[in-house]
């Protein structure tokens, strides 16, 4: 099945065209929140972000706002040409990832070609992890050779990002698989790897 297709319906679609950055609408299956344009002439030089990228193994509880939310995911699995292609390279042009944001009010997957976020799950699943202020799941097909390359790519400009924006991060194998049964996973695909995010202290 189309992935996106799969993913937002037509009239979801066709409503947040219309809609502003950070308006929600009621897309069936779940709300679809259209996220802030990256500002792209924005942040830190890439030598610099390079040189302060750092894990941090605790970061926060607090939230990540809107503005670096749709920048976050953006850099791990963003649309950067016209043709679709992405911020990230993938074996073949297979684009076979999804990217998942555990915030306190639900479980989103980010949509790249309408730069959104569609809720997937009710509530606060942040526990699932290590209740930090934001957690990222990046999901794939766990039988390709390939799918941890992918994933890296993602974790790592995201680490970058977060340089940049002077939040804290770190990529952690937790609670991995402890929502995969409840997301809308293909066939075959799994949670490979988790990415904890929060405002620098
Ligand atoms: C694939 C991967 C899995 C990791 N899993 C965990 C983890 O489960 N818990 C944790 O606290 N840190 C985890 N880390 C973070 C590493 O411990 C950290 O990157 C490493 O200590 C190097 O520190 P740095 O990122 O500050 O350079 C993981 C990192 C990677 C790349």
């Amino acid at each position: 099945m189309d992935r996106r297709r799969f993913l937002i319906t037509g009239a979801a679609y066709a409503a947040a065209v219309l809609a502003a950055p950070g308006m929600a609408l009621a897309g069936k299956g779940g709300a679809v929140v259209l996220l802030p344009k990256p500002v792209m002439s924005g942040g830190k030089p890439l030598m610099t972000c390079l040189a302060l990228r750092h894990g941090n193994h605790a970061p926060g509880r607090g939230e990540v706002g809107l503005p670096d939310l749709g920048a976050l995911l953006w850099a791990a699995w963003g649309i950067n040409r016209e043709d679709g292609r992405h911020v990230i390279p993938t074996a073949l042009n297979r684009q076979q990832v999804a990217v998942f944001a555990v915030r306190s009010d639900g479980v989103w997957e980010y949509l790249p070609a309408e730069h959104a976020m569609k809720k997937v799950l009710e509530g606060d699943r942040r526990g699932s992890f290590d209740n930090s202020g934001l957690v990222l799941l990046y999901a794939a097909p766990v039988k390709d050779r390939f799918s941890a390359m992918h994933v890296g790519s993602m974790y790592q400009n995201v680490a970058l990002y977060c340089a940049s924006a002077g939040l804290e991060n770190c990529v952690k194998d937790q609670g991995r698989g402890a929502l995969d049964r409840e997301l809308p996973l293909p066939a075959g695909w799994e949670t490979l790897i988790t990415q904890s995010v929060a405002p620098g202290k």
